[in-house]
């Protein structure tokens, strides 16, 4: 590909913010157990870093929801690609998402979430690129505020590449 990657967020600092991101949810779920949903394939880094690092007893559903194609921009459609393999209902439910650009995703997805009557549902991001939203979605835990470029790296791919980047990256076109 005609194209090259340049360091946006280092793997230390992500490491670092995923460890934050860890505690603070730990401090909030104390004394209750957490149901994460995993939106594959691009939250799965980030997912197993924040994971092993609750103390709080956790179980792990994937799901698979699509609005891109193999491109940059998004087709505005979302599909479910793969559907949870357990019933959420009376779980407290974190969604685990790598990143949240129109909110269209996520808007989506708690939709349909919350109608399997969950006791909660909260969502946390590894990034959120803000000044792209087009549909109102609260995010409850967020990694890093980021501009609007398009990222890879740490899951996050650009026509299925680079998601195994230990850092955050900006595709440059050459
Ligand atoms: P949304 O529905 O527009 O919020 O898009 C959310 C999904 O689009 C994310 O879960 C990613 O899979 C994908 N996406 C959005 N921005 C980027 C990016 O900068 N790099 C890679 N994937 C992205
Ligand atoms: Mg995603």
């Amino acid at each position: 590909m005609k194209n090259h990657i340049e360091v946006m967020i280092s793997e230390e600092k992500v490491e670092q913010r995923v460890c934050e991101l860890a505690n603070q949810i730990n401090e909030d779920y104390v004394g209750r157990e957490l149901h994460l949903i995993i939106i594959l394939k691009g939250s799965v880094f980030f997912a197993c870093e924040l994971a092993k690092r609750l103390t709080v007893p956790v179980t792990m559903d994937f799901m698979s929801a699509s609005s891109y194609g193999n491109g940059m921009v998004s087709a505005g459609k979302i599909t479910v690609r793969k559907e949870l393999d357990e019933d959420i209902a009376g779980k407290e439910v974190l969604i685990v998402e790598d990143i949240v650009d129109s909110g269209n995703t996520l808007f989506y997805l708690k939709k349909l979430l919350m109608a399997r009557s969950p006791e909660s549902l909260k969502i946390v991001t590894l990034l959120d690129k803000p000044t792209c939203r087009t549909t109102e979605i609260k995010i409850d835990y967020c990694g890093f505020e980021i501009p609007d470029k398009f990222v890879v790296g740490y899951g996050l791919d650009y026509a299925q590449h680079y998601r195994n980047l230990p850092y955050i990256g900006v595709v440059i076109q050459d």
